[in-house]
């Protein structure tokens, strides 16, 4: 893989004081914004060799080669049946949710990037936010029980920070009350739960392959199914509905993936194991200076499991110095731009806030959780000195400087 530019300027500041901080006047740690997102870019021949090819053929999109080629790669890679490319994540949700005729209610949980609910009340669907499992940031089946009623069609369970939603319990609630289960896996591509790699769970789910994720095709997105039948819906319904030249057969609209989407998809594929390691070894450099931090926690992952190690999720304790929004803004001043990922809650965000300004009286773990989390920055382009660099600002705000 080539690299993308690395960040900053080198050597950088250790931070051992409080006038040591950009917030305080000192010159802040990077010259240019670090975001949380950086992307993850593998090599800049192939994926220029493959533009040129499109180019050549003159076939941009329409199901073309490359989105054929790709669809194969990740089906056989995540061991599905089906992989249906998309234009982005959020179309694939529509889209899944449409053809699994979700209607009425479905439960989602208010701990997710907005996309999640919007996808439903997009379609006029009713999402209702149940609450999470605060030790894993993730639906607690439990939460979803009590929010059924019988207008519920269906659950989208979240593999937040990709780490896998209980999928087991969330089959047994389904189960018993007749819903439709499926999941958003934007946040799990490359991740495993019990050495079964996200993806063929419940009757589909929804990666997004967005230039922030994990593994990108610019802008993108796919729905994975064992299901035949589910499969071939999508296919039409992502293409107005055109079943052969003139015929259309079912209502549609236009996800398709583009040529050179699934061309950057390929290349990254290719280097998807480099990818994974620069996440782990972040991830490591992270987990090793916050170790002595009290009151930063950095979420873990499970090493007997896989893993992308895309996001360094820290969670601030209510007794840390510092709020955590006091952290975000001391980081900000450095330059890097620390996310207060998914505060506050979709719950508290147009529409839904004006629908159900109750909601949160559901959601106290979604509350407390989203208070607390800050995401840092991780990705090919960051490297180990950049890690200590702003885990030493931390490390001055946790000794109350
Ligand atoms: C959990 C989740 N769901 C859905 C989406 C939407 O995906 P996209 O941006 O590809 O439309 C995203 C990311 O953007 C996401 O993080």
């Amino acid at each position: 893989m080539t690299l993308v530019k690395e960040v900053g300027k080198s050597p950088y500041k250790i931070v051992r004081s409080a006038t040591d901080r950009a917030i305080n006047g000192a010159p802040p740690m990077f010259d240019e914004p670090i975001h949380v997102g950086r992307p993850n870019i593998g090599n800049h021949k192939a994926f220029l060799q493959r533009a040129s090819e499109i180019l050549d053929s003159g076939w941009l999109t329409n199901n073309g080669p490359l989105a054929q080629e790709f669809e194969r790669r990740i089906a056989a890679f995540l061991g599905v049946k089906h992989c249906v490319a998309m234009c982005n994540g959020t179309i694939a949700l529509e889209i899944a949710t449409r053809a699994l005729e979700l209607k009425g209610e479905v439960i989602v949980p208010s701990y997710t990037f907005v996309a999640t609910a919007h996808a439903l009340q997009w379609q006029e669907i009713t999402p209702i936010f149940a609450d999470i499992d605060p030790a894993t940031h993730n639906l607690d089946p439990a939460a979803v029980w009590r929010m059924i009623t019988p207008r519920t069609t269906g659950i989208i369970g979240v593999h937040l920070w990709g780490r896998p939603s209980p999928v087991k319990e969330l089959k047994a609630v389904a189960k018993e009350h007749n819903l439709r289960l499926m999941f958003d896996a934007s946040h799990g591509f490359g991740c495993s739960l019990n050495g079964k790699l996200v993806g063929g769970f419940g009757e589909c789910e929804v990666f997004s392959f967005h230039a922030t994720k994990f593994f990108n095709t610019f802008e993108g997105g796919a729905v994975v199914t064992n299901n035949d039948t589910l499969a071939e819906k999508m296919r039409l319904m992502r293409n107005f509905g055109f079943s052969g030249y003139d015929n259309v057969i079912y209502p549609g609209t236009n996800g398709k993936m583009t040529e050179i989407a699934a061309a950057m998809g390929l290349t990254n594929f290719e280097d998807l194991e480099e990818f994974v390691a620069i996440n782990r070894s972040n991830y490591c450099t992270y987990r090793d200076a916050l170790s002595s931090v009290h009151g930063l926690s950095l979420l873990e992952y499970d090493e007997s499991e896989r893993n992308n190690y895309q996001y360094i999720v820290v969670e601030v304790a209510p007794y840390f110095p510092a709020s955590r929004d006091r952290i975000v803004e001391v980081l900000h001043a450095e330059n890097v731009l620390a996310r207060r990922y998914f505060w506050p809650g979709c719950h508290n965000m147009e529409p839904y806030r004006s629908y159900y300004p109750h909601a949160g009286l559901m959601l106290p773990n979604t509350k407390s959780v989203s208070e607390r989390v800050v995401v840092l920055p991780s990705g090919s382009a960051m490297h180990a000195d950049a890690i200590r660099g702003i885990t030493s600002v931390l490390s001055v705000v946790a000794a109350g400087a």
